[in-house]
């Protein structure tokens, strides 16, 4: 069995590992965040409890209560929730080293952006996640940690710094992918770094009889709350190697941060109307956004041939067996691939004509060939659109 074999399982199971522990994750971040923000007044005077919610799920009607700090006991049983953070990182991370760094050549790196050998495009990917985090913690560490709004706009600056940095640096796809795995990063560390050690401070100290320290609390709500606006941003970033057009143009990272910026305004939308207003100028603004995207980032009409100069089949099939085939062939030649990618084969007339309309995107965008690792020339690409255009015909 050879390896690319076995990477294309493992990329498999990780993969659907990651998207199980991520649902879970979310899940409960998004319901507590819900609960939190519509916590009623508690109705039976325990001075500890801050507020309560009553609510019917699967049969069964519930009874929630938060206390401001601690109640006045330990319970014997105490729910975490960690490891749904956890395992989604590690399998995120685990994927990200099997698709992006271990072929980096391919996913990471694109000559046309910057020509740097794969080590090198590693070495920077790896320090940008680690660097990312230390400098939000330093951030929220700091005296913006104080100030929500101060905060806010540092937060901002240090994503506009990480778009345009990766954008420059890496492939579109792989810059893209690399700021979903900062932001992911940042997001597990908070659960990692600190609101699992203040909750562990703040049951130690119960334990030893105390009354826990309330700013433990303080700031597991605030990085839990910088988690929620950032869930939005980070599952586009995670689907978006799908959508070529978002990542493709020499703005990308401009269409990161218009994205990104509508997800957040669309999670702010849900949680200010958890907490009873209705901010509907937040959805409208990220529709805006999204809309101006959406023609921004409409491709032109490609590289243009004369009219009636659409090349002849001939040339478009020697074209895509030296660009193409590589990886899109029954037995890839590509080392990278055991098959062909997404099942897509580039070899005979009919495989041709039946993926025209998906190559056109993916010719257009210059998505493919990844990072131009077959070196296609502006003129091919102008020929094989121009016979796409002209109906595909393998006469
Ligand atoms: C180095 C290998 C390689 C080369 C060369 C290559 N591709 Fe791809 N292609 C891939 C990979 C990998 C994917 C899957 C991308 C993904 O995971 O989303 C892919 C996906 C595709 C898809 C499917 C996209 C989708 O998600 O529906 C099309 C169509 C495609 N390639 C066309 C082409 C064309 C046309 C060429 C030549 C101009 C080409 N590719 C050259 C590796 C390659």
């Amino acid at each position: 069995m050879d390896l690319a074999y076995l990477a294309d399982w493992a990329n498999l199971l990780i993969r659907w590992l990651h998207l199980i522990t991520g649902i879970a994750w979310i899940g409960t971040s998004f319901y507590f965040i819900g609960l939190d923000n519509q916590l009623d007044p508690p109705r039976n005077g325990n001075p500890r409890v801050k507020g309560e919610q009553w609510s019917i799920h699967g049969g069964g009607f519930y009874h929630k209560q938060k206390y401001a700090v601690a109640p006045e006991r330990l319970p014997e049983k105490l729910h975490w929730f960690k490891w749904e953070a956890y395992w989604t990182w590690i399998s995120g991370f685990s994927l990200f080293v099997l698709i992006y760094w271990a072929n980096a050549s391919t996913y990471l790196v694109d000559p046309a952006v910057l020509d740097i050998p794969a080590w090198a495009a590693v070495a920077i990917s790896a320090a940008m996640l680690v660097g990312g985090w230390v400098i939000y913690d330093l951030l929220c560490r700091s005296k913006f940690g104080e100030n929500e709004k101060g905060l806010s706009l540092a937060m901002v600056a240090l994503l506009v710094a990480s778009a345009f940095i990766a954008c420059k640096i890496f492939s579109g796809r792989g810059a893209f992918l690399q700021v979903g795995a900062m932001t992911g990063t940042i997001m597990v560390a908070n659960v990692a770094m600190v609101i699992i050690p203040g909750q562990r401070k703040m049951v130690a100290a119960m334990q030893a009889g105390r009354e826990p320290d309330p700013k433990y609390g303080r700031w597991g709500k605030q990085r839990s709350v910088h988690n929620t606006y950032l869930t939005l941003p980070v599952l586009f970033l995670m689907i978006s190697p799908h959508y070529p057009m978002t990542w493709g143009g020499e703005w990308n990272w401009v269409a990161l941060l218009a994205i990104t910026l509508a997800g957040a305004l669309v999670r702010q939308f849900f949680v200010a109307r958890q907490l009873g207003r209705n901010q509907l100028a937040l959805p409208a603004v990220a529709a805006v956004v999204v809309v101006g995207m959406i023609l921004a980032l409409a491709p032109a009409r490609g590289p243009q041939l004369a009219e009636g100069d659409a090349p002849t089949f001939a040339e478009v099939h020697a074209i895509t067996a030296a660009r193409c085939a590589a990886c899109h062939a029954a037995r890839p030649t590509d080392e990278a691939f055991a098959a062909p990618p997404k099942g897509v084969m580039l070899e005979t007339p009919q495989q041709l004509r039946r993926w025209a309309p998906s190559m056109r995107q993916q010719v257009a965008t210059e998505a493919m060939p990844p990072g131009n690792v077959t070196e296609i020339t502006e003129d091919e690409r102008a020929k094989l659109l121009a016979w796409i255009a002209a109906g595909a015909r393998t006469d």
